[in-house]
């Protein structure tokens, strides 16, 4: 299983990708035609395009360069010269050769600027990744929580558009096709661990929650059965909602799971005060570590807020889970209960 994200700290201290394989510069329709020939054998592609950064405000740039890899060879296409010929759409039309790339929509929409295709075979790793538990977007980050390697960004705002290009930024194209090529490869090779248990458990409780609030309009019902539904599921200390008193503006104590608890708690006060004032969840790895925090039971070790927003977009009441364990809540559990509280926002 992968984790869901990764500090830089952690990133720096791996090793360096290392680029197998030859790289290949292309610039002459001789050259693109063998290039082809290889390519258009494969299976599996890594894919980026490399664009001139703009530095003012105008138009964008077209792509410079087109990156296809496997393991063993790296294409780079310098398209200012080669154009977007036949042989080369063919592949980036072909649904049986899968180009593996981040964010691979802009990287198209680029191409399309030299000749009209039909893409296909594309993979997103970005949402690929998302189905793994990883919410990490960066090439650099998926490849360090994939691969457990570092990729290096320093040429990324080079002149791409240069020729020829340094060994630099060839080596730097080159490598970040090829670390697509790789994520793919280990993600298709982990595929059984697509979704974790925890996963399971949260997409059991979203669906539940959806069937349970579908027809009832009442919120304290539902806030209600939630809860339940939560702790069923979790079997987390304390699981329940406190709402906005505007009147008083205090949070009061709602439908809730576990022992008893505070009844009110003031605006910017504690951890639900402080979710309530900055409208963003709050995770707590240690409650001992956060100043203000309110200790409904002394039980409770690690908690996670959730603000519940209406059409608005004003806070109107918060979920808050408790845990008698240290560093139990992560991005993930934000990731889902981000998206439980929205299913609020329709009665509210
Ligand atoms: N710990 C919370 C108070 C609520 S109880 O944990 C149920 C806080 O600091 O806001």
């Amino acid at each position: 299983m992968y984790v869901s994200t990764i500090d830089n700290s952690v990133l720096e201290s791996l090793p360096r990708v290392e680029l197998r394989g030859q790289i290949n510069l292309v610039t002459t329709k001789h050259q693109v035609q063998k290039a082809a020939e290889y390519l258009s054998q494969q299976k599996i592609l890594g894919f980026d395009t490399e664009t001139k950064p703009r530095f003012s405000s105008g138009k964008m740039h077209m792509p410079a360069l087109l990156q296809l890899s496997t393991d063993t060879r790296s294409y780079l296409i310098h398209l200012k010269k080669t154009g977007l010929p036949g042989e080369l759409l063919s592949i980036l039309s072909n649904p049986d050769i899968i180009k593996a790339g981040a964010a691979v929509r802009d990287d198209i929409l680029g191409l399309q600027r030299y000749a009209s295709f039909d893409p296909a075979g594309f993979v997103d790793l970005q949402e690929l990744a998302q189905e793994y538990g990883i919410i990490e977007k960066s090439v650099k980050k998926l490849s360090a929580i994939v691969l457990g390697k570092k990729v290096s960004k320093s040429q990324q705002i080079t002149n791409w558009e240069a020729f020829p290009l340094s060994d630099a930024q060839a080596r730097y194209a080159a490598t970040d096709a090829y670390v697509c090529y790789c994520i793919y490869r280990e993600l298709m090779e982990h595929s059984e661990e697509k979704k974790s248990p925890r996963q399971r458990m949260y997409e059991e409780v979203l669906a539940g929650a959806t069937a349970l609030m579908q027809d009832e309009p009442d919120i304290v019902a539902n806030m209600a059965n939630v809860s339940a539904l939560i702790k069923d599921v979790f079997k987390f200390w304390w699981v329940g909602f406190y709402r906005v008193d505007n009147a008083s503006r205090e949070l009061v104590l709602g439908p809730f799971q576990g022992p008893i608890a505070c009844t009110r708690i003031s605006y910017g006060r504690g951890v639900c005060g402080t979710s309530w004032k900055n409208r963003k969840t709050i995770i707590v790895p240690d409650v001992e570590k956060f100043s203000g925090h309110i200790a409904c039971s002394s039980r409770s070790r690690s908690e996670i807020v959730v603000p519940l927003f209406d059409r608005q977009e004003t806070v109107r009441a918060l979920l808050d889970i408790d845990s008698d364990k240290l560093n139990t809540f992560d991005q993930m559990d934000r990731k889902y209960l981000e998206e439980l509280a929205g299913l609020f926002k329709n009665i509210y």
